[in-house]
């Protein structure tokens, strides 16, 4: 396969039945595989320490010390002593892992704390753990929706939302990003049914925020409820960390908050956190719970301690905003496209040049920068972009010498391929 016509094939193209034996991958996708080994080398890399600003990744075969920007440890809480001493404890006492299903033997009173703490903190009336944040999300959809009902989400949610709704059986209508008139005649469309409105807390590739200000009256308007995705804003946004329905002041009109603990939290799995007597419906009917081992001891340790740490007072995500307004603002002012990011998750977009994207990663990891790339079918075929995921963490030095390298390496390709 030639390079140009591989460089304008992408991962869309091969998802069709195309052999005899489902175990045979599409001969043109191996082909295309082999043609694209400078792209897709950039993905599954290796890193070779802790996911902290300053770390080791194997670059080609090499330890190469980087500058991290593609880690979610946006509060820093990966290497802090209090989450390690934490989850090196309940490893002592709990051992390594939980060995069941929550509903026949994998809970532990450390689990309880920490839904416990979760409903506390968000100030519902109960919440329910799982061992992914992706199965978390899918599992409370699917929990809860029905063959007939109609979710409707924001086109930009989550893979796993999307996932969750059709193992549900529901029917699935988007309506145009954080557009109210949209939302209003998806829900006039379905009127009549059984719907819940999904929409993301801080949207992963392109740090905006659900426009709940706008959105959430057309809700109400019709009357029904909102389910929303925190998975990048828990911890790291709103008041104590709340999240985005905080941050609005709209916390008590989002019915149900899902988020994960692989962000802010820094470590595995995920919570949903909503009405005691929804949840004890769907602890019963949601597959990825009950059907699938509880989390490690040691993980829920960790994110019991994390959870003390980021909501003891407000310096962490004071530290965070102001490291993502700076970044921000500088890469603006070298004339780079930041899209609507509002917060810590930045894209820098480079167009449709995919080509070019993988080049410059190659330019960034030799000059000792990772961030990562995001190519179509993730994000649209001519908005291709990094995602630099900016943390409390990142001290000013490491965001200077980031924009340094940006500066010396995207700035001038993208001016040359204009
Ligand atoms: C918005 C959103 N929801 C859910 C998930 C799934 O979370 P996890 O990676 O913890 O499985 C992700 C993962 O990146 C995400 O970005």
């Amino acid at each position: 396969m030639d390079l140009a016509l591989a460089t304008r094939l992408s991962l869309a193209d091969f998802h069709g039945p195309e052999t005899d034996d489902p175990l045979a991958p599409p001969p043109d996708y191996l082909e295309w595989r082999a043609a694209t080994t400078w792209a897709t080398g950039l993905y599954e890399k290796s890193l070779l320490g802790p996911p902290t600003p300053r770390t080791e990744l194997d670059v080609g075969g090499q330890r190469r010390k980087i500058l991290n920007f593609a880690s979610y440890n946006y509060l820093g809480l990966a290497k802090h002593p209090a989450t390690i001493a934490a989850a090196k404890r309940a490893l002592d006492d709990y051992g390594t892992g939980a060995c069941g299903s929550p509903i026949l033997s994998g809970m532990t009173d450390l689990h309880r704390e920490l839904e416990a703490s979760l409903s506390r903190f968000l100030g519902r009336e109960s919440t329910m753990l799982f061992n992914s944040g992706f199965g978390g999300g899918l599992g409370s959809l699917q929990g809860v929706l029905r063959k007939g009902d109609v979710a409707i989400v924001d086109q930009k949610v989550h893979m796993c939302l999307l996932d969750g709704v059709k193992l549900s059986g529901a029917s699935l209508v988007a309506f145009e990003h954080n557009d109210p008139a949209s939302l209003d005649a998806a829900l006039t469309k379905a009127s009549g049914k059984r719907r819940l409105v999904i929409v993301e807390g801080i949207y992963s590739m392109d740090g905006d925020t659900a426009d709940l200000p706008q959105l959430l009256p057309i809700a109400e308007q019709h009357g029904v409820q909102v389910f929303i995705d925190e998975a990048h804003s828990i911890l790291a946004i709103g008041p104590k960390g709340r999240g985005v329905a905080a941050h609005y002041g709209m916390h008590d009109r989002v019915a149900v908050q899902y988020a994960t603990f692989s962000k802010s939290f820094a470590g595995v799995g995920g919570f949903v956190s909503t009405r005691k007597e929804t949840l004890d419906y769907v602890r019963y009917y949601a597959n990825p719970y009950g059907f699938s081992c509880a989390l490690p001891p040691a993980v829920v340790a960790s994110v019991l301690a994390g959870l003390d740490v980021a909501t003891r007072d407000e310096s962490l995500r004071t530290q965070l905003a102001d490291n993502a307004d700076y970044f921000r603002a500088q890469l603006r002012g070298l004339g780079l496209d930041v899209g609507r990011s509002t917060t810590h998750v930045v894209p820098i977009v480079i167009g449709d040049n995919r080509e070019l994207l993988y080049g410059l990663q190659y330019a960034m990891l030799s000059r000792g920068l990772f961030l990562a790339p995001v190519d179509f079918p993730s994000v649209p075929m001519d908005e291709v972009r990094f995602r630099a995921s900016v943390t409390a963490a990142h001290t000013r030095a490491d965001l200077d010498e980031a924009l340094d390298i940006i500066a010396r390496t995207v700035v001038p390709a993208l001016r040359r391929a204009a």
